[in-house]
């Protein structure tokens, strides 16, 4: 099975997690689109979307799903998203598509955090995906020689020859070579280095429940 068969499939089983006539929140990526796609058949259903990044609002307000800032929004029952990697016990690196600022916030604010993934994202360990992490322009080179002096080996993310910038105007390091044996205290120690804006690590707001595509089915994992 083709793992685009895979995220189809776990973006239609999500479809069920979402709640009527509320305002829900809509992760980035691949994953994150197929889900967009078929949100779009019952987009009668809800009231509209939270974006985490103007790839996703544009997707969202192209199907005619509106589209609204988290300030002008009371609650977010649930959160959808992908993930890089996901361990069995809901923390994740996220990121590779760099929207991970928006998307922890969103996170953040939601009461119900589902992730959607091919069962190619769980991992014993964290860490075989390079760790994203959105730093102030003026601070990577800082930045960088802290997250080298974690053991990793921190590397400026470049696409098409430039660097990545993301929606918020920052740039990101992708950190190879780290083993997360404690992703809650790797989390809070690289918030704490001046200078990053956010680390791809969710485990303080790691997920509540992962459905998760395989060639048997869509399974559930709950945190
Ligand atoms: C976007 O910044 C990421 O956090 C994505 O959610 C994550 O990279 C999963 O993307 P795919 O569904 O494309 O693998």
């Amino acid at each position: 099975m083709a793992q685009d068969d895979l995220k189809l499939s776990v973006a239609r089983a999500a479809v069920k997690y979402v709640p009527e006539g509320k305002i829900i929140g809509v992760g980035t990526g691949s994953t994150a689109n197929f889900f967009i796609d078929e949100l779009a058949k019952i987009k009668d259903r809800i009231t509209g979307a939270v974006a985490s990044s103007k790839a996703t609002a544009e997707r969202l307000a192209a199907h005619g799903i509106r589209v609204f800032n988290l300030t002008e929004v009371e609650e977010i029952p649930v959160y959808i998203d992908g993930a890089d990697e996901i361990t069995r016990s809901g923390a994740m690196i996220k990121g590779g598509g760099g929207a991970l600022t928006r998307e922890k916030i969103i996170a953040s604010a939601a009461a119900r955090f589902i992730c959607i993934a091919d069962e190619s994202k769980l991992v014993a360990t964290l860490g075989k995906f390079p760790l994203p992490v959105e730093v102030i322009p003026m601070a990577y080179k800082l930045v960088a020689g802290k997250l080298d002096a974690l053991g990793g080996r921190a590397e400026l993310r470049i696409r098409d020859g430039k660097p990545f910038v993301t929606d918020n105007g920052n740039l990101i390091l992708d950190v190879f070579g780290l083993q997360i044996g404690h992703p809650l205290r790797l989390e809070e120690k690289i918030n704490n280095f001046t200078g990053v804006v956010t680390v791809g690590l969710f485990a303080q707001r790691g997920a509540d429940l992962c459905l998760l595509g395989s060639p048997d089915g869509v399974g559930t994992l709950e945190f």
